[in-house]
């Protein structure tokens, strides 16, 4: 369990909160590149840390993202138009550049008088299929950290986004949560389950596919410069052979997880106390198609997902659309998907969890290594430290779920986690 005081520490993401000062220290997704699929495309309001901005690419192709609410007298630029080298705001049409210089104000034609002033800006950068923008103070801008999933060919890599009408930290604990794999996918992490007799998914691009039907796995976790990483051993009917999944938690709120032939990287952004922006992006050495991505995580039915909005728009009106009947045949949950599981179950929990009633087993290090991590964290940016992962390099943090010897050492599976160094 984790107490009140602590439970509103870990959770609040507002400005002046202690989470919200250690999240503004980290450069953060706020939408995909395909959400701003060509110069000049419609503006998108972006929600981040409780504040909104706008984001849009002008005409040369460059991304910009200022304070929603224009500098004159508020309109949102969300509306505005998107021309000739800027975004102009309806209502006076007033227009902005990507830095936020202030290209022209026909009510007040003065060109000194425009000259003085820009608009709030942010820092931008695109990279791996996402855009991501550092809104924290400008003397402790961090070096942009890259990513393994930044280097793929575009052709190998598909970037998602769902947005879920949760606080994040529901969906990051998921994420760090081996032993639920085995059970809440059962569909997919154990084919055969239903007369008990296993068989491995043969999905090679299901993150969700183990390799063994042991439901109590051992972990071991290890502290990291970008976090922590951990792994769950599980047993294998191989004698002396465990099977070991390793997965990172990468503070504040990412982690890698290993499919067969691909890894999912996994940022649960919060766009304020009770909505998440999940990124899901998708990488290996292999041509992938948004298609399949969206289809193997039970995104291709429209009560659960608007490919327009990146809503996750199910909900309790129709029980999260959970078919009983099939429950009564062949499936676990009667839900269809990895994300839809994962996000139904963490819509379940409600809007924001209160952690102070739960009952936890050691099967549940993770979840409380993250929530130690992230208090550690707190604590680090509120002496105006530098927290774990800000400005490091992590191409070399992975994931991976493979066979291990008994007596071999689970931090050499991937020995680039304690080599992880600033960028
Ligand atoms: S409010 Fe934007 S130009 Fe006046
Ligand atoms: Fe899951």
């Amino acid at each position: 369990m984790l107490n009140h005081k602590d439970n509103e520490t870990i959770c609040r993401v507002g400005p002046g909160t202690p989470m919200g000062v250690l999240m503004r220290r980290y450069w953060h997704p706020v939408c995909t590149s395909a959400q701003l699929p060509e110069p000049d495309a419609p503006p998108l309001r972006v929600r981040l840390l409780g504040e909104d901005y706008v984001v849009f690419r002008d005409s040369a192709g460059a991304v910009g993202m200022l304070d929603e609410l224009c500098m004159h007298r508020g309109a949102s630029l969300a509306l505005g138009r998107v021309e000739e080298g800027g975004l102009r705001c309806l209502y006076h049409g007033w227009k902005f550049d990507v830095k936020g210089g202030v290209m022209e104000t026909p009510n007040h034609a003065d060109p000194k008088y425009r000259e003085r002033m820009k608009a709030p800006a942010y820092p931008v950068r695109e990279a791996g299929g996402l855009v991501w923008a550092y809104v924290g103070p400008k003397e402790q801008q961090p070096e942009f950290s890259r990513y393994a999933f930044m280097e793929a060919q575009p052709e190998h890599r598909v970037a998602l986004r769902v947005n879920v009408h949760c606080n994040y930290l529901q969906l990051v604990e998921g994420g760090e949560d081996s032993s639920h794999v085995g059970v809440l996918h059962t569909n997919m992490a154990r084919p055969g389950w239903i007369d008990d007799s296993f068989v491995p998914n043969p999905d090679v691009v299901n993150p969700a596919a183990l390799v063994s039907n042991d439901l109590e796995p051992a972990l071991k976790i290890e502290e990291t410069a970008f976090g922590f990483q951990y792994v769950a051993l599980r047993k294998t009917s191989e004698p002396g052979v465990k099977n070991a999944r390793v997965v990172p938690f990468i503070i504040p709120y990412g982690r890698i997880i290993p499919a067969p032939a691909f890894l999912f990287t996994v940022f649960e952004v919060p766009e304020d106390d009770t909505h998440t922006s999940t990124y899901i992006v998708v990488h290996g050495n292999a041509p992938v198609t948004e298609d399949k991505i969206i289809e193997l995580l039970g995104l291709d039915d429209k009560r659960y997902y608007d490919r327009k909005s990146c809503a996750y728009t199910s909900t309790w009106a129709d029980n999260f659309g959970q078919d009983r009947e099939r429950m009564k045949d062949d499936s676990w949950t009667g839900l269809v998907g990895v994300e839809v599981e994962d996000a139904t179950i963490a819509l379940s929990q409600g809007p924001l969890y209160d952690r102070s009633k739960e009952h936890l087993v050691p099967a549940d290090q993770g979840v409380v290594r993250v929530r130690r991590a992230l208090l550690n964290a707190v604590k680090v940016a509120a002496e105006n430290g530098t927290p774990p992962a800000v400005g490091l390099d992590l191409r070399g943090v992975s994931a991976c779920d493979v066979q291990m010897k008994d007596g071999a050492l689970w931090q050499d599976l991937l020995p680039s986690h304690r080599e992880t160094a600033p960028a």
